[in-house]
Formats: structure tokens, C-alpha cells, sequence
């Protein structure tokens, strides 16, 4: 047992089963929903990737159909690829431009995701990093997990107490995204991500999961142990967790 399990009290989970990827995204779009109406300037913690791309055409949707508005909130991405322009059709930026910022009547002034070009990266960490305090924090994070249970892109062996930083992507982490890429090569070996200690600050987490490529991850989450091996076991620390996950994603616990 390490000295900071010791020192912990666990919590369990809330754990919503969804049946399947629709559900899971209109669950999450559901509680994000809610929060914007209750606290229109609320800030949003936005994640990328395939997981969350349901959760913002339903965010779309609704904006559309029923007038949601987002005039007042600021988002804060959790990460960047580094050394890709943010015009890069594989950036981060433009990914959340072209799956929700460019839909819904959020001002652009107030969407943030990370630099990834920036000339000095220490200090583009530094600044992202105060801007997330200045706004008042994150008020809900949203996240996927990584098969080897990266959040964000904090990798295996980040330490828990991590703010914004530089990392080197596993290789497991670049084979997983090198679909969205013409070959390996063109995958970036670099991100900046906001850390795990800048994760746990956020009010209130949902981290979502789909499909039977994440169950181990998510057994291990939800039953192994708390260790820096396993970046989102740090989630055990944080008291306002919400798991929403498919049954395939649950498949094995
Ligand atoms: P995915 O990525 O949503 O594309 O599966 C999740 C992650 O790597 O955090």
C-alpha cells in the first residue's frame, strides 16, 4: 500500500450504466444541459477524442431546438497536440471548432484549449494553467479514459500533484490515435495537458466510456488500486465523480 492510500478514504463511484454510446451521450448531455441553465457562466472542463463527440452533437441539438445558451460560459480543453498549427485538421482546436464551438452561440474569446505551438511551452503551461484559476476553476470536467487510463494525456507515471504541462505520449496512446492520421510518423510524440492535480481541482467530474476497448481500463478504475501507474485511479480521491458508461464498457466489473 502506498503512503497516499493510506492516508485516503476511498470513495465508490456513482456509476450510471448506459445501454449503449446514445445513451451514454444523452445522460452526459442531460447533466451538462442542466449545470448551463442553472449557472449560465459556468466554466466547462471539454475533452476530445471519439468519446465525447455523441455528447456535443446532442449539446448541438439542443442549442438548436430548444435555445440552450452558451453566451456566458468559457470552456478550458484539456489538451493539445504539440507542433501541430491549430489550423491542423488533426489539432485539438480545431476538432472542438468543428464538433461544438463553431454550432452553438459560445463566444469564441472564451473557448481555450492549450497552445501546442507556443515558442516557450513552460510558460504557455504556466499561463494555462493560471487562466483555468483566474475564471474561478473548472465547474465540470468531462473526460474519457485511455486504454492505458491516461486522462487528458497525462500518461502512466504522472504525478498526481501535476498542473499544465509538457508530456511524451506513450506509444499506446499514439497507435490508438493514429487512425485520424495518414501514417505513424505524422503522429505527434508530444502534448501539452493539464495535469492531474489541475483535473482533481474541478468541482464536479463525468468521466464517460464506451465500448469493450475500454472495460479493462475500466475494471481497473473502478476495482484496482489508487497509483500513479494508473492516472485515473487519482479520480478515487475526488468526491464528485459520475462514471456514465456503456455495457460493454462495464462488461467486467
Ligand atoms: P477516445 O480517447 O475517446 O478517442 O477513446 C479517449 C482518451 O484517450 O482519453
Amino acid at each position: 500500500m502506498t503512503a497516499l492510500q493510506s492516508k485516503v478514504n476511498t470513495k465508490v463511484f456513482e456509476i450510471i450504466h448506459a445501454e449503449n454510446y446514445e445513451e451514454m451521450s444523452r445522460i452526459a448531455a442531460k447533466r451538462m444541459i442542466g449545470l448551463v441553465k442553472r449557472k449560465p457562466n459556468a466554466v466547462l472542463g471539454l475533452a476530445t477524442g471519439s468519446t465525447p463527440e455523441g455528447l456535443y452533437k446532442l449539446l448541438i441539438e439542443d442549442h438548436k431546438e430548444n435555445g440552450t445558451s452558451y453566451k456566458g460560459v468559457k470552456t478550458v480543453n484539456l489538451d493539445e497536440y504539440m507542433g501541430l498549427d491549430r489550423n491542423d485538421k488533426n489539432s485539438y482546436f480545431t476538432f472542438m471548432r468543428e464538433h461544438l464551438f463553431n454550432h452553438i452561440d459560445v463566444n469564441l474569446d472564451n473557448t481555450n484549449v492549450p497552445n501546442g505551438m507556443a515558442t516557450n511551452m513552460e510558460e504557455e503551461a504556466v499561463r494555462y494553467e493560471n487562466y483555468i484559476h483566474e475564471i474561478g476553476g473548472v465547474d465540470l470536467q468531462i473526460l474519457g479514459i485511455g486504454h492505458n487510463g491516461h486522462i487528458g494525456f497525462n500518461e502512466p507515471g504522472t504525478s498526481f500533484e501535476s498542473k499544465t504541462h509538457v508530456i511524451e505520449l506513450a506509444e499506446r496512446t499514439r497507435e490508438a490515435n493514429a487512425r485520424y492520421f495518414n501514417s505513424m510518423d505524422e503522429v505527434p510524440t508530444h502534448a501539452i495537458t493539464m495535469g492531474i492535480q489541475s483535473i482533481m481541482d474541478s468541482e464536479e467530474i463525468i468521466l464517460l466510456a464506451s465500448g469493450a476497448s475500454k472495460a479493462e481500463a475500466i475494471k481497473r478504475l473502478v476495482c484496482g488500486e489508487i497509483t500513479e501507474d494508473f492516472p485515473a485511479s487519482a479520480l478515487r480521491l475526488h468526491s464528485k465523480v459520475t462514471i456514465i458508461a456503456d455495457e460493454e464498457a462495464l462488461s467486467l466489473i
